[in-house]
């Protein structure tokens, strides 16, 4: 083991994950050639050039296959694909003039959304990965700060402090385009599962506050360079207190500059697990949820907007289980997280948390959040459970919802 290790010094510098893949190429000269690859593509990445790279790979391949067709005389498959790669050139040029160089027309100023209800906001909410190059107004920045000094005020589910400061630079992220103004959340240093769940809740409000004033907002957490959020943090990050867990993008919506890139980047997180996969009737995750049995049909949509809610890389970690008493009342709604992640997965069900109060709180019914021990969540068998689904914390309805 310790000679793989001393064999591996030339990957010193790279993130667990990637260290991982990488390990499992098993020849040493494959395995430094993809070291050397991955190098260049983190490069790439922070210095925000990859996006605009990564279609001239297939601008480069398409000319390949037409250059060799052409050679071999077959006119019928070289013309497709030299035609397709100039197409795709001319995209990528544009890109770079209009979204790396920022030379490009202004845009309008996009629409508020405070005509739709609750659940329409939610579900109009889409990460926004390419800004406008304008910066917010002052009255929007305003608004925007009164919502952040709100939620971080509100009572929280830990309790230990989480914050949300404000910066306003072209931070390096992944692989948002012309984002310059971010909410970084901060949790303390020493870790506290509650607080990264507090993150995802309070930020989450923050967040449909933004969506509400009509603001593209993009959560970048694997994406986000810590070194330069640090720099441009200055006093405001105390290393031997604080934790950054992720950063929040902030800004108008481009709708015409997004780069080719992106558009497929986008396409990718339009789906959801089905409601059955997300919803349980039992804490061992055997019996999906029916939603429209009382007294689960109380909740109406707000199960929608837990299923649409953002989660890194849309990995949809979380996991509820309806814990009903044998009177048939309700008692709880137990959130699980489906991975180990300690991070991401916990952010993402601090987001479910804050839907389901949100989207409850809209059809009149309210409830706090406790964390329970395992009997009075109907776990009888702790010992032999499986580690996953993990429990975190349970919402308690404050009212005793009608049967029917
Ligand atoms: C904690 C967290 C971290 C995320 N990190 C990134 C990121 O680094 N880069 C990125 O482009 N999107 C990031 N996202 C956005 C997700 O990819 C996105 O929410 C998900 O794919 C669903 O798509 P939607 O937000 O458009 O509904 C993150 C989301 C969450 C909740």
């Amino acid at each position: 083991m310790t000679h793989k290790i001393n064999g591996n010094d030339f990957m010193q510098g790279l993130g667990a994950n990637e260290k991982a893949i990488l390990n499992r190429i098993p020849v040493l000269f494959l395995r430094k050639i993809a070291t050397k690859i991955v190098r260049a593509k983190m490069r790439m990445q922070f210095t925000g050039w990859l996006q605009y790279f990564l279609p001239m790979i297939f601008v480069l391949l398409f000319s390949l296959i037409g250059g060799i067709a052409f050679l071999f005389k077959a006119s019928f498959l070289a013309i497709p694909f030299l035609v397709l790669a100039t197409l795709i050139s001319m995209v990528a040029i544009f890109d770079v003039v209009t979204s790396k160089f920022r030379l490009r027309f202004p845009e309008r100023l996009p629409k508020r959304n405070d005509t739709l209800d609750l659940f329409d906001l939610m579900r109009v909410r889409r990460s926004c990965r390419s800004f406008q190059t304008r910066k917010l107004t002052d009255a929007g920045y305003n608004e925007l700060m009164a919502s952040v000094r709100m939620h971080t005020e509100e009572p929280q589910i830990g309790k230990s402090p989480v914050r949300f400061e404000y910066i306003s630079a072209p931070l390096t992220v992944w692989p948002v385009v012309n984002a310059t103004e971010f909410l970084v959340a901060i949790a303390p240093k020493e870790y506290d599962r509650l607080a990264v769940i507090d993150v995802g809740r309070s930020l989450q409000k923050i967040v449909t506050d933004a969506t509400r004033m009509g603001l593209g907002t993009c959560w970048i957490g694997p994406g986000a360079d810590h070194v330069s959020i640090k720099q441009n943090l200055g006093d405001r990050f105390d290393a031997e207190k604080d934790h950054i867990i992720c950063v929040c993008a902030v800004g108008y919506k481009s709708n015409y500059y997004i780069p080719i890139f992106l558009r497929i980047f986008n396409a990718q997180f339009k789906r959801r697990l089905p409601l059955a996969e997300l919803f349980f009737a039992d804490a061992d995750f055997e019996h999906p949820l029916d939603m429209h049995a009382a007294p689960f049909n109380h909740f109406g949509r707000t199960y929608e907007i837990c299923q649409w809610a953002p989660s890194s890389y849309n990995g949809q970690t979380t996991r509820c289980v309806a814990n009903v008493a044998e009177s048939g009342e309700l008692k709880s709604l137990d959130f699980y997280a489906a991975t180990a992640s300690r991070y991401y997965a916990p952010v993402a069900l601090g987001i479910w948390c804050a839907n389901w109060e949100m989207g409850s709180a809209a059809l009149g019914i309210h409830g706090h959040f406790a964390i329970l021990p395992a009997e009075e969540r109907g776990v009888q068998d702790k010992a032999s459970r499986p580690p996953l689904p993990r429990y975190d914390v349970s919402w308690l309805v404050d009212e005793n919802l009608a049967k029917q």
